[in-house]
């Protein structure tokens, strides 16, 4: 199993190219689904979770081929409706194909994605909503079962602005007989970015990035060339490494605003920001300084940044209290920082954590994507190597990250 030997003391310096968004990209792949024809997808990550989304669609009989960075998928000759249990488990965002298949042939039959280890991860809203557009829906040895002959337009209204949930239901309803409204729904960029898509395709959609999204369901969507925004996580990711080390960098392609609370929240803790032509430049000024954090909905402050914020707070002047509000699991790299020589005490979904002078290098593991990018970013302002092991989890959701930390002058190595 790969893992990354970092060598800390480095401040980062200089620019680097923030890939495109995983969380966008996928669901971008699976509106493929909803048309047939050659859709090309440009500006894709390279990632492990990219490649599982391309692998269930080549499994549902869609033909994709990768370009450099583009995707170009054809599914014209879907020949199977099943998500099967093997490929799901291994990606949750598999259950992104479970609203296209509904509304485009009428059935799907997709494993349920099960637990993992940030949460029970349900998808009931998912499947209540496509209830709600007249689909049966049935739960059988661990698949979820739904069909209709048309899906018909209805209000939904989501308890929890749920992000793939949202997105689901916006396909299905884009193919839906009537006009569908998501109250409470997600407003996350990349269900702007999804949307925007669909109405290329020849969606009617209004209302995405706000709480109530309009779509008025047509007959038929056209193929398109689609642009995935930039990965707004990966760049908030290189804020928490810029401010811990103190560096001064820039991030191609990021859009500020898209990182919005992050930049607020960092700028709390003393770093300094500036919009430049070519992207957004991050200056660390010595130590942080502790802040607090609850984790929101978009547009507040994103689950997906917490682990790194915690390691950042690690080494902070002071007390940062931090909430995690959106998943019911999210601490499990406070038990590695602390191996680190972290000062963290947890209690249920609050995390106290006291700042120390300096993190000490350790023998770590990665136990979920966002969780090993924390450990990379505290081993990179670490006394002494850091060896985290169990970096499958980073390569699902960061393209080259340690080519792309060597650019910026870190000691990173990958190891066998
Ligand atoms: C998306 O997951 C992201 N994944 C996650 O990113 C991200 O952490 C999450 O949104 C929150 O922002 C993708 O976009 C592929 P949710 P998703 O449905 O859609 C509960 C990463 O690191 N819920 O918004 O699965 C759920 O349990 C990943 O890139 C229900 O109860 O998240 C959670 O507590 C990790 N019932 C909360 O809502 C449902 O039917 C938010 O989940 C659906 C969700």
């Amino acid at each position: 199993m790969d893992k990354l030997i970092i060598e800390g003391g480095r401040k980062l310096a200089g620019r680097v190219r923030i890939s495109g968004a995983k969380n966008a990209a996928l669901p971008a792949m699976a509106a493929t689904l909803l048309t047939s024809g050659r859709t090309v997808l440009r500006n894709v990550p390279g990632l492990q979770d990219v490649r599982t989304m391309g692998r269930l669609l080549g499994h549902l009989g869609a033909q994709y081929e990768r370009g450099t960075d583009e995707y170009v998928i054809d599914s014209s000759k879907i020949n199977s409706h099943d998500a099967p249990y093997d490929l799901v488990k291994t990606m949750r965002a598999s259950v992104l194909v479970l609203g296209p298949l509904v509304a485009r042939y009428g059935e799907a039959r997709v494993s349920l994605p099960g637990g993992c280890a940030i949460g029970a991860r349900p998808i009931n809203l998912h499947l209540m909503g496509l209830e709600k557009m007249g689909a049966r829906v049935e739960l059988q040895h661990g698949y979820a079962h739904a069909s209709a002959d048309r899906l018909k337009g209805a209000r939904i209204y989501l308890d929890i602005p749920t992000v793939t949930g949202t997105e689901n239901l916006m396909m299905a309803a884009a193919l839906a007989k009537g006009t569908t409204v998501l109250e409470n729904a997600a407003r996350e960029p990349e269900v702007v970015d999804l949307a925007d898509m669909l109405n290329k395709m020849g969606a009617r959609i209004v209302g995405a990035g706000e709480g109530i999204i309009t779509i008025e369901g047509v007959d038929e969507l056209h193929s398109v060339t689609h642009d995935v925004i930039a990965d707004r996580i990966e760049a908030g990711t290189f804020i928490a490494a810029a401010v811990i080390t103190g560096g001064d960098i820039v991030l191609e392609g990021a859009f500020e605003g898209h990182v919005e609370a992050v930049i607020e929240k960092f700028r709390e803790t003393g770093a300094e920001f500036e919009n430049l032509l070519e992207g957004l430049r991050v200056i660390g000024n010595g130590r942080p300084r502790a802040s607090d954090l609850k984790t929101m909905p978009y547009p507040g402050f994103p689950t997906d940044m917490q682990a790194q914020f915690m390691a950042v707070m690690s080494v902070a002047e002071g007390t940062s209290v931090i909430q995690e509000r959106i998943f019911e699991n999210r601490f499990m790299h406070a038990a590695e920082l602390k191996r680190m020589g972290a000062n963290i005490s947890i209690d249920g979904a609050v995390a106290t954590v006291r700042g120390i002078d300096s993190l000490k290098g350790a023998e770590v593991m990665a136990t979920d994507l966002r969780a090993s990018a924390s450990l990379i970013v505290a081993a990179l302002a670490a006394e002494g190597p850091t060896t985290v092991h169990r970096i499958y989890h980073l390569d699902r959701g960061y393209e080259h990250i340690e080519r792309k930390l060597e650019g910026l002058g870190a000691s990173v190595e990958r190891a066998a």
